[in-house]
Parts: C-alpha cells; sequence; structure tokens
C-alpha cells in the first residue's frame, strides 16, 4: 500500500519459531499495513514530529515499526490494557531491535499516564464510553507541549451505512477475542472539534475512508508553537 511501510518484514517479526503454528499475529499485521490506510495517513503527520509519541490503546504495536521504518527517531511509548498484545509489541520491537521503543499496559479508562509530548489516538476511542472518552481526549491535549500534535483515527457517529457497518465489524472483533471490549459508541465529530478547538489547537479533519467499509476519519491537532 505505500512504498516505505514493509509489512512482509514487519509481520515476519510476529512469528515465533518455538510456536509455529502461531501466526494470527503476523497474518493480521500483513493484512493491515496491506489493506488499511491507517499507516500510510499518519505517516506524513507523525515522521518529522520530533517530539516524544505516546501511542494510546497501541495493539501490538504497528504504528512504531512503522515510524521507525520510515527513519523516524522520536522516543516511542506504546500503551495497552490487553497485557497479551503488549507481549506480542516487545517481542516485535525487540525481534526488529526498533530503538528507543516502549511498551507497557495501562488501562485508558483509569487515565492517560503522564506524558510530555505528541499523542496518537487510533482506533480505540470507540471501546470508551462516551464521557471517558472525553477523559483520554482530555488527557491527550494535556500532554501536547508547542509544536506536538494530537493524531486521533476514529470511525464517527453519524447516520451513515459505512457507520453501522464499522459498529457490526468492531463488535464481530470483539466476539472472536480479537478485543477484550465490544465497541461502546463512536465519538461524534461536533463533540470532538469542540475540545480540539477550545484547546486552542490546530485542528485539521480528513476523510479516511480508503477501499473498505469503515466511517473513518483521520484528526490532526496541533498545539501551536
Ligand atoms: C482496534 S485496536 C487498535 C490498535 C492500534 N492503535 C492500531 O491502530 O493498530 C484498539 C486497541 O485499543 C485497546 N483498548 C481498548 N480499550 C482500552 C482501554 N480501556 N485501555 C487501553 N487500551 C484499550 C485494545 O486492547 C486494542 O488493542
Amino acid at each position: 500500500m505505500s512504498a516505505s511501510i514493509d509489512s512482509v518484514a514487519i509481520s515476519r517479526a510476529f512469528l515465533t519459531p518455538e510456536r509455529p503454528l502461531d501466526r494470527w499475529h503476523s497474518h493480521y499485521a500483513r493484512w493491515k499495513l496491506a489493506h488499511d490506510p491507517l499507516y500510510p495517513g499518519v505517516l506524513p503527520l507523525l515522521r518529522d514530529d520530533p517530539h516524544p509519541l505516546l501511542d494510546l490503546g497501541c495493539g501490538i504495536g504497528l504504528l512504531a515499526h512503522v515510524l521507525r521504518g520510515a527513519g523516524a527517531t522520536q522516543p516511542y511509548k506504546g500503551v495497552d490494557f490487553d497485557a497479551t498484545k503488549i507481549v506480542r509489541a516487545r517481542a516485535a520491537a525487540a525481534h526488529r531491535h526498533l530503538h528507543d521503543v516502549a511498551f507497557d499496559t495501562a488501562d485508558l479508562s483509569l487515565g492517560v499516564p503522564a506524558h510530555r509530548g505528541s499523542v496518537s489516538i487510533l482506533d480505540m476511542l470507540q471501546y470508551l464510553p462516551e464521557p471517558l472518552q472525553s477523559n483520554v481526549v482530555s488527557g491527550a491535549i494535556a500532554c501536547l507541549v508547542p509544536g506536538a500534535r494530537l493524531v486521533i483515527r476514529t470511525g464517527l457517529e453519524d447516520s451513515s451505512t459505512r457507520s453501522r457497518i464499522t459498529d457490526v465489524v468492531d463488535r464481530i472483533g470483539h466476539r472472536i477475542g480479537w478485543m477484550r471490549s465490544a465497541p461502546q459508541r463512536y465519538p461524534r465529530r461536533e463533540v470532538l472539534t469542540e475540545m480540539l478547538e477550545s484547546a486552542g489547537l490546530e485542528v485539521a479533519w480528513q476523510s479516511h475512508l480508503g477501499r473498505n467499509v469503515y466511517n473513518n476519519w483521520l484528526v490532526s491537532a496541533r498545539r501551536p508553537d
């Protein structure tokens, strides 16, 4: 999907020689990197950003691989409440010797870990009920130093068929055990916009539909220097 994203090398890092039949994360990584416009969309926003990055709901840490593969050098820390994913994220990052990359378990419903720099929230807000979504977004805004950026990709709640399909697919992800929690509610654009703009951030929205069925949007919110 993107010349600078080596989906084959990244997916190989998720193979476990001691469990040769355990290929789920590797197949997932390869499929995701090949078909989802997420990382090609996020890369131009974060590749040249010098601020330490906190990746909220990082999953198996694909963003770290994509950033390092594109030459980005900012310190990266990913957090997720799924301890199994964090174990796989650490192993794959170590396998590829990713520099200055760390992962930790954290339940974001309890708050955003202390951080000063940029923040990414990719495809995770819908797993929190609305008041906790706002807590995570305001916690992320509080992390931003001048020049740093909050990058959010999310499905949005609206009346489109894509919105309904996004919900159904996320529920299937929960049923098959890929997601620990079921989606609660997708953010509404006006709520996110109000939070970001009232914090004085420079906000840019891009529709991020790609060749898929989701109602995804990419938001970049930068704190002015
Ligand atoms: C759809 S995945 C996205 C993973 C990654 N950001 C990406 O885009 O590839 C959503 C992630 O959010 C995590 N998550 C959901 N609720 C969470 C919570 N309360 N605290 C921390 N992580 C959470 C899930 O474990 C999952 O890894």
